[in-house]
């Protein structure tokens, strides 16, 4: 099984690795066959997002997934964001070889949910802030 160069890149030099305390939306997936697991952290400022973490337990291709799926999703706009797809996260990483795919099903999804989770707390939900 081998591995594209950017895939490989993204793995050993992940892009805004991390989290952020206090986030402004969080967001968990994880994928039951594996047991790997993402969490997404983001700060929104002007309705974009402003700063974007992400903390995972994960195979290689899931870590490199969700480090370009960071880089696609910071500085967009909240709702543009909601519209990133798997697919696109496979795109923007060259593909993964067949065994892998499901690797990158995490990171949209847990994008999603804490984009979802900024709404909620902004429109009056129960915030951590
Ligand atoms: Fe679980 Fe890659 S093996 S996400």
């Amino acid at each position: 099984m081998l591995y594209s160069d950017r895939v490989i890149e993204h793995f050993i030099n992940p892009r805004n690795a991390g989290y952020i305390a206090n986030p402004d939306g969080e967001g968990t997936m994880g994928d039951p066959s594996c047991g790997d697991y993402l969490r997404i952290y983001i700060n929104v400022k002007d309705s974009c997002i402003s700063e974007i973490k992400f903390e995972i337990m994960g195979c290689p291709a899931a870590i490199a997934t969700s480090s370009v799926l960071t880089e696609l999703a910071k500085g967009k706009n909240i709702d543009e964001a909601l519209k990133i797809t798997d697919l696109d996260v496979l795109r923007a990483l060259g593909g993964l070889p067949d065994p892998k795919v499901h690797c990158s099903n995490l990171g949209a999804g847990a994008l999603h949910q804490a984009i979802w989770n900024y709404k909620k707390r902004s429109q009056g939900g129960k915030s951590t802030k």
